[in-house]
């Protein structure tokens, strides 16, 4: 990998490497792909009305998230398969995120077990859940990755189906044969092969495995079946916020998916205050989507995230350079984030307040 100085840098690095259907299929939004270009719109339409004369001269950029100690308020979304970046998949990606004191949210439709991913880890693995149509596998499912050392749950309930990605359309999207779901394979839902539909074979697998039918009901459920935290993730209304919350969700991510499900859904950065404001407290916020600068990451936190996580760049260090690679992505960020910090007079996170971004 040359140099790169910032993550756009790093995504051209990416897809310099990638085959086009692995390419595209990260980089693709549903639709038009207007949300995908909103959510950074948004982060870059906000100002930070920077103190001075603060002693900056040591900045902490540690923080806890759900009781989890991290080095720095950004950790790695879940994103589907990470063997189609690159060879060492889900294992290079939950080193690096050790490597950087942060952890990682491991996906159901991982290319590695969660026993193996857990099994590599030195910092936390929190596992994202998507609910089969088959109850009984993904109870199983749920006791697995709870036996095998994931500390959170992460509940995606912004896809009772997929998302229409044009991309993935076009290219027929699957996975080669050697590569599948491998957290599946004892239920036979490990194979996720090229459409022969006029369809992305995600998107068939998702119409035809994955439960469009779930309900608010499935937070009781799923409390019956496990001690773990469960984070909600795929909430922009505080309405829904609030639902959550009284099911007994301990957190809630703010997250459009990056883009990929509703191509009208509004920019998360653009929700999270209302959303703040109705949950006061009562569980923690995390955000993703469009974070690609150190300051947005202080725009997340300024208006009520704890932290925010990040995807695409997550999977544009992968394909650039493995471990290390993603080592570069939570490097930059860091950096960056740093750097901003000083400039906001902010020492530490907990002097990153709303009034830096509304004064
Ligand atoms: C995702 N995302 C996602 N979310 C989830 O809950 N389960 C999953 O398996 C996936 N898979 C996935 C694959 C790819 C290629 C992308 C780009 C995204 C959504 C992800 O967790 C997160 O919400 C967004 O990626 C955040 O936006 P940024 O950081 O990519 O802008
Ligand atoms: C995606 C699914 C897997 O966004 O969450 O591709």
């Amino acid at each position: 990998m040359n140099e790169v100085l910032n993550l756009r840098e790093l995504e051209a690095a990416a897809q310099a490497v990638l085959p086009k259907l692995a390419w595209d299929y990260y980089a693709s939004g549903a639709d038009d792909e207007r949300a995908l270009r909103r959510s950074v719109e948004a982060f870059e339409e906000l100002r930070l009305h920077y103190r001075v004369l603060v002693d900056v001269a040591t900045r902490n950029l540690s923080t806890t998230v759900l009781g989890e100690q991290l080095a720095l308020p950004i950790a790695i979304a879940p994103t589907a398969f990470h063997k189609l970046a690159h060879p060492d998949g889900e294992l290079a990606t939950v080193r690096a995120a050790g490597d950087a004191g942060t952890l990682m949210i491991l996906s159901t439709l991982s290319n590695t077990a969660v026993e193996q991913v857990v099994a590599a880890a030195t910092g936390p693995v929190w596992f994202q859940l998507y609910v089969y149509r088959d109850r009984a596998a993904t109870k199983a499912l749920v006791e697995r990755v709870e036996a095998a050392g994931c500390r959170a749950l992460v509940l995606t309930v912004d896809a009772p189906l997929l998302g229409r990605r044009e991309r993935d359309v076009r290219n027929r999207f699957g996975l080669p044969p050697e590569l599948g779901v491998e957290n599946l394979h004892a239920s036979g839902y490990a194979p996720v092969p090229s459409a022969g539909a006029p369809e992305s074979g995600l998107a068939a697998y998702f119409a035809e495995l994955l439960d469009p039918a779930l309900t608010w009901d499935v937070l009781p459920w799923l409390r019956s079946i496990t001690k773990l935290p469960i984070l909600v993730k795929g909430i922009v209304r505080a309405d829904d916020a609030v639902r959550a919350v009284e099911r007994g969700a301990a957190g809630i991510v703010v997250s459009n998916h990056g883009g990929r499900q509703l191509d009208a859904s509004p920019a998360t950065i653009e929700v999270l205050p209302r959303i703040a404001e109705a949950v006061a407290g009562r569980a923690e916020l995390l955000l993703d989507g469009g974070v690609r600068r150190g300051a947005d990451v202080i725009k997340a936190v300024a208006l009520g995230a704890r932290c925010v996580l990040v995807g695409r760049p997550v999977l544009w260090g992968l394909a650039a350079g493995g471990r290390a690679g993603v080592g570069t992505a939570l490097g930059i960020l860091r950096r960056e984030l740093d750097l901003a910090m000083a400039l906001c007079g902010c020492a530490d996170i907990a002097s990153v307040t709303r009034d830096l971004v509304a004064p």
